[in-house]
């Protein structure tokens, strides 16, 4: 259908559009240019690069497509523009150092942000589709970790990928996730949610009574500044786990235009790809698989002995 066409093809423009916004910092970043933030510098510059070479923006627009897509991706917006406010304050910060009032209202900023992040997220998951029984485990019986978990937004794919065969699903998240209707996966299966920082290795030592046989990370290994040993020291804690799935974006996603210097100002790191988890699975000698349960993701499997 035409509209449906405009539409995917308005989404895409959409994104790229937004994502400009991200431009805003990264050209600060590369006029900073000092040696603190000289890698950042580089990764900022490569991907303006990228954003530049394929924007085509404005072309064929339908303006009421146009508003609903301003309606469906609401929180998107509200994000962007929190971001630029927030690496805004971050440089300054950097350059000038900061006084008390604005270190007050930059914490504020932030909280808000990340709430806006994980209303974002549910609001992304409308947008996607997923291929059938792309959640499948290997494992017949099996009890999921769902590490940085947000709002669940995957445990009905887990429950429809394989049939009854989840016993538990575990949630954990650094943020205190009010109870609601996503905790309950649509086979019946009841999600526990345990609140905990996996950078604390107080709070982490916790998780070692549970006795998962899947982690699962939904977008969430990069935040971790340093997710490859965060992976090790998981791996070692829970020693029942045989299979780690990673859910990331993949380099043709469209919704994740920008993010890669996103990712790098945000978790430290940047960006979780195969080369990245094979570094992780060759010291375990695990096995990996790469799948494409989404036209936006790659999901990595790893598959331990
Ligand atoms: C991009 S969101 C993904 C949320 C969810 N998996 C989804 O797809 O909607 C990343 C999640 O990781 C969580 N997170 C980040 N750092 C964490 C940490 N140190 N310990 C536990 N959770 C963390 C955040 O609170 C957030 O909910």
């Amino acid at each position: 259908m035409a509209i449906e066409k405009d539409r995917v093809e308005l989404e895409q423009l959409f994104c790229k559009w937004l994502s400009m916004y991200r431009m805003i910092p990264m050209l600060r970043m590369l006029s900073l240019g000092t040696k603190y933030v000289d890698p950042l510098s580089r990764a900022a510059w490569l991907e303006l690069r990228d954003v530049i070479d394929n924007s085509n923006l404005f072309e064929g627009d339908d303006p009421e497509v146009l508003k609903k897509m301003v309606k469906e991706n609401k929180n998107w917006i509200k994000y962007a523009m929190q971001d630029f406010e927030y690496y805004t304050y971050v440089f300054r910060g950097l350059l000038e150092g900061v006084n008390t009032e604005e270190y007050d209202k930059f914490k504020e900023l932030q909280e808000e942000r990340e709430e806006v992040y994980l209303l974002r997220m549910q609001e992304q998951f409308d947008l996607l589709e997923w291929e059938p029984k792309c959640f499948e485990l290997q494992q017949k019986y099996t009890c999921i970790m769902d590490i940085g978990c947000g709002t669940l937004p995957y445990i009905n794919l887990f429950a429809e990928s394989n049939s009854k065969n989840i016993l538990t699903y575990y949630g954990v998240d650094k943020r205190e996730i009010p109870p609601g209707p996503y905790m309950l996966g649509k086979s019946g299966m009841a999600a526990e949610i345990i609140c905990c920082d996996l950078t604390q290795e107080s709070e982490r030592a916790l998780l070692g009574e549970y006795k998962p046989t899947v982690l699962f990370f939904g977008e969430s290994l990069h935040c971790f500044v340093k997710p490859l040993e965060l992976l090790l020291q998981l791996v070692e804690l829970l020693p029942t786990v045989q299979e780690i799935l990673v859910l990331e974006f993949s380099d043709e996603s469209w919704l994740g235009v920008g993010m890669d210097f996103h990712m790098r100002m945000h978790g430290g790191f940047g960006k979780i790809d195969l080369e990245y988890i094979k570094l992780f699975a060759g010291k375990l000698n695990a096995e990996v698989e790469v799948q494409r349960p989404s036209s936006q993701h790659n999901l990595y499997r790893i598959m331990l002995k």
